[in-house]
């Protein structure tokens, strides 16, 4: 490492499917990109003891604790990385903000807005720096077309209809995992995958001003059991019981410029593995998005000759696309995991140079009122205005 660099020492808490994800991304940061702060993969926690080992040497880290608690104690240790599931990060995020740790924590926010709001404010109080990991807006195609719309290419905005579709979990059978349970998620499809699109509008078009939404629960009661990486499931005791999140979310938003939303997020939609897309309609262009084809940003731009109009394919690996000169020579594309190490970038630099990078906590609060809104929204049949969740 680079003496002159400040070492961000590291500890993550909780070693799965996000917990590689984050890994992956810390080793990476500084052979891709000269962060200012460079990260160092100090310790992980978890509470099964071999599998923790075994996880520290797999991915790099030079120590483990088995309690989260001790981890945050430590004085080897500037950032804590929490990737476990949505009940436990209120809590791990305000110990280590007390602890005057900077904080980059998991999506959702927190299972409520009362939670996400003690978050905000743990992190504020501490005067720690602070990240939620949105990384589906930093795909370089993402951030070029943040580029393009704050260029005003597209002119007002008028339109963005976003999805998030997946299908892992048609089979009545699959088991019900801390996903599938209210206490432990917060929420089902909505908060997992509509926290992402919510996020993404939020960056390119603006803050959400009200929603009138529908959630529908199809699958009212399920076998127990676990979850493996590959989002299928292993059955557990034979044990039932009632579903109490929503599978699929659907909502309608009013935008505080004016613009208009149309939003999907569902398990239920066969054949979707990861469909996260969306389309932005302007007063003078359209750009589209597909997750599944992450490198490429199409566009339309009403200034093109007549004749010759029409969606363009952008392949965003050239020198001129954010994050791309870092990577590969043009057309050489990147994939799902290069998401988290330009956010990983973000926050290094901003914990060297004192600066909150975005999304933070307060964006993830942000978030997290539009959520409860949606909420809200079934339950009553009603508009709700997003700010009014505030004092919920
Ligand atoms: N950014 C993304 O694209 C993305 C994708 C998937 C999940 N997530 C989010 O990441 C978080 C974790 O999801 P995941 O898919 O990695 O889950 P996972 O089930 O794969 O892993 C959860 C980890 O947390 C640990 N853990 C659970 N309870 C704990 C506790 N009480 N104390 C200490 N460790 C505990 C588990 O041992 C495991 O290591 C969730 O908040 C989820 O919403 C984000």
């Amino acid at each position: 490492m680079d003496i002159r660099k400040k070492p961000i020492r590291v500890g993550m808490i909780g070693y799965k499917f996000m917990g590689k994800a984050h890994s992956h991304a810390l080793r990476d940061l500084p052979f891709f990109f000269e962060p200012a702060g460079v990260p160092v993969l100090q310790a992980i926690a978890g509470r099964d003891e071999a599998a923790l080992k075994q996880s520290a040497e797999k991915m790099g880290w030079s120590s483990y604790e088995t309690d989260w608690r001790r981890l945050i104690e430590r004085d080897d240790i500037d950032l804590i990385d929490i990737v476990t599931p949505n009940h436990t990060h209120a809590e791990m995020a305000i110990a280590a903000a007390q602890a005057g740790k900077h904080v980059l924590c998991e999506k959702p926010l927190a299972r409520s807005v009362a939670e996400a709001r003690q978050m905000r404010d743990a992190v504020n109080k501490a005067g720690v720096i602070h990240m939620i990991c949105h990384n589906y807006r930093f795909a370089p195609a993402v951030q070029f077309a943040k580029k393009l719309i704050e260029q005003g290419r597209l002119g007002k905005i008028y339109h963005i209809r976003a999805t998030f579709l997946q299908d892992w979990l048609m089979d009545p059978e699959f088991p019900l995992t801390w996903r599938l349970r209210k206490e432990v998620s917060g929420s089902g499809s909505l908060g997992d995958l509509g926290a992402h699109i919510i996020d993404l509008a939020r960056f390119l078009v603006g803050e959400i001003n009200e929603v009138v939404a529908m959630l529908e629960t199809f699958v009212k009661e399920r076998p127990l059991g676990e979850m493996d990486q590959h989002l299928r499931g292993r059955p557990g005791n034979g044990q039932r019981a009632p579903v109490e999140v929503d599978d699929a979310a659907v909502f309608l938003a009013r935008f505080d410029n004016g613009a208009l939303g149309v939003f999907e997020a569902t398990r239920f939609s066969k054949g979707n593995r990861a469909g996260n897309r969306f389309e932005i309609n302007g007063e003078r262009g359209s750009l589209r998005w597909d997750m599944e084809n992450m490198n490429n940003l199409q566009v339309y731009l009403d200034g093109d000759e007549a004749g010759l109009q029409g969606f363009r394919t952008i392949n965003c690996t050239e020198v001129e696309h954010p994050y791309a000169a870092a990577y590969w020579p043009a057309g050489h594309i990147i994939g799902y995991e290069h998401t988290f190490i330009n956010l990983m970038l973000e926050l290094c630099n901003g914990i060297a140079n004192g600066c909150n990078p975005a999304p933070n906590f307060e964006d993830g609060l942000r978030n997290q009122l539009v959520l409860a809104a949606v909420e809200r929204s079934d339950q009553t049949g009603r508009w709700v205005k997003v700010m009014e969740m505030l004092d919920n």
